[in-house]
């Protein structure tokens, strides 16, 4: 049973958009930046791959022992289309493939992996709960607000820009992510009021360090 008030998927994108206030016109600024440049576009699409496919095989692994219910498979599923969904559209901008996600072709590869996993495991490391899911649905619900912060302000700037990139669907498929994460939650009866403040607090530290790795990489390339 919650202690806390329950919180709904608006009310928590409301307060995420609150706490990245500051961060965001430099963001869009940077989108504005990667998407006039199509060899930095390139990279950044395949960093959201990675970051895409790192997401789908975080969902697999944590479920090696756990409960692969419907609902799961479903998510995974979803998180590995987006990751080829985003490289697809890199390699129709590159006009070649990319294979993987070497430094070469990816923006920021190192800064994305490392965002994801101190985020991961500094979420997991206190979460003194212990159903099968919490760690997979928390660590998810973390992330799926910043995906949809993300691909919002990216949805802006492919628009201003008019770069035919649509990412309607994929930014429906994450909200649908984030409302099914508070609803598990609430029914396994984790306080999610009670942890969420701490919890975006941390992965906005992480996240501002990749993003200033984002900034560096393609000011980097536009000096070159
Ligand atoms: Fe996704
Ligand atoms: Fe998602």
């Amino acid at each position: 049973m919650s202690s806390s008030l329950p919180l709904t998927a608006p009310s928590m994108l409301s307060a995420t958009e609150r706490l990245n206030s500051d961060l965001e016109a430099p963001f869009s600024t940077f989108l504005r930046t990667v998407i006039a440049q199509p060899e930095a576009h390139t990279r950044f699409l395949n960093l959201l791959s990675l970051l895409e496919h790192i997401g789908s095989r975080k969902i697999m692994l944590s479920q090696m022992k756990g409960i692969l219910t419907q609902d799961i498979l479903k998510h995974l599923a979803e998180e590995t289309r987006h990751a080829f969904f985003f490289k697809r559209e890199a390699e129709k901008l590159a006009g070649h493939k990319l294979e993987g996600y070497s430094d070469a072709e990816t923006l920021a590869c190192g800064p994305g992996k490392l965002y994801f996993g101190r985020l991961d495991a500094g979420l997991t490391r206190d979460l003194g709960h212990d159903h099968a899911e919490t760690g997979y649905l928390w660590v998810s619900l973390v992330i799926e607000l910043r995906a949809i912060w993300v691909y919002r302000l990216y949805q802006q700037a492919l628009l201003a820009a008019g770069y035919p990139l649509p990412l309607k669907g994929i930014i429906a498929e994450e909200d649908k992510h984030l409302i099914d994460m508070v609803a598990r939650l609430d029914e396994i009866g984790f306080d999610t009021a009670a942890a969420l403040d701490s919890a975006q607090q941390l992965e906005k530290t992480l996240f501002s360090r990749l993003f200033a790795a984002l900034d560096a990489g393609v000011v980097e390339k536009a000096a070159a």
